[in-house]
């Protein structure tokens, strides 16, 4: 039996799963978990202690479904309590506030340190990944934008919801996706079933894409030399042109990303002589 697979009374009906939050402190783990378990939300911030434990019931089809939900504490002081948590989980939701960059750039230490504490036989590809970028209610601070994010959880194959917890927005949405896609995972063998979004770019357009949103300037943007040649430009240009090309490439974010590449070859070329 897989290392993640879910306790089963009697297959076809009752289901026991586990499921952690994941993320910075304060981006709003234990008020999601609140929002659609208690129906409520709470303005003030009460940092979880270590972890909170709770245990509700779902249904998913034909299936009732008992859910375990251990909230981690965001804080790095907790890491001790939490690496106790991590194995034998079907589910993540993986929470970063949209108006704080630094817990969207977080999401991949909170990976590895998921991926040490399961150990060389832990398996990541039999959890589902429900990446929520909160407070999408803070208009005004956002600062990581929609493609951002869903390049961020699309390219690893993982789910992507825009949520607030204040509002209610998104959550029911997020946790219905989320559960059926655990019972789709333990029905298809503990493997995380192939999501169309995942499958409709690669790996090489996603990580081009984020390269041109980090580059520092249109050298950097087209990969070549700062006093590179035309010809060399060019050829940087065709080659990006080709991969992100609005016509052959749906992955988030790609639009302007070509936008961006044009530019910076028409700034570049003005010039070179
Ligand atoms: P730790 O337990 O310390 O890891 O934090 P946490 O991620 O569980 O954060 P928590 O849910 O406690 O929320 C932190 C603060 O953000 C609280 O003051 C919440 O009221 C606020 N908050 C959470 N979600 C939202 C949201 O969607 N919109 C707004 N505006 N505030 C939110
Ligand atoms: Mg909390």
């Amino acid at each position: 039996m897989e290392a993640n697979m879910p306790k089963r009374k009697e297959p076809g009906k009752s289901l026991r799963i586990k499921v952690i939050s994941m993320g910075n402190a304060e981006v709003g783990k234990s008020c999601i978990i609140k929002r659609y378990c208690e129906k409520r939300f709470v303005s003030k911030y009460l940092a979880t202690i270590g972890i909170d434990y709770g245990v509700t019931k779902v249904q998913v089809r034909d299936r009732e479904i008992k859910v375990n939900i251990f909230d981690m504490a965001g804080h790095p002081f907790f890491y001790e309590v939490r690496n106790e948590f991590y194995k034998d989980t079907q589910g993540v939701i993986l929470v970063y506030d949209v108006g704080q960059k630094d817990s969207f750039e977080a999401l991949d230490a909170w990976l590895a340190e998921m991926k040490q504490d399961l150990g060389p036989h832990g398996n990541m590809e039999n959890i589902v990944f429900a990446v929520c970028a909160n407070k999408i209610d803070c208009t005004k601070h956002r600062c990581v934008d929609e493609s951002e994010g869903r390049l961020w959880a699309e390219s690893r194959g993982f789910l992507y919801f825009e949520t607030s917890a204040q509002t209610g927005e998104g959550i029911n949405e997020m946790f219905q996706t989320f559960y059926v896609s655990i019972v789709d995972l333990c029905e298809n063998g503990g493997k995380r079933p192939i999501t169309n979004s995942s499958a409709s770019f690669t790996k090489e357009q996603a990580d081009t894409i984020r390269r041109i949103r980090n580059s520092k300037d249109s050298w950097d943007m087209l990969g070549v030399k700062p006093g590179a040649s035309r010809d060399e430009v060019n050829k940087a240009y065709r080659k990006l042109a080709v991969l992100l090309h609005p016509d052959k490439c749906v992955a988030p974010g790609s639009e302007d990303a070509f936008k961006a590449v044009v530019n910076a070859r028409t700034a570049l070329l003005k010039n070179i002589k």
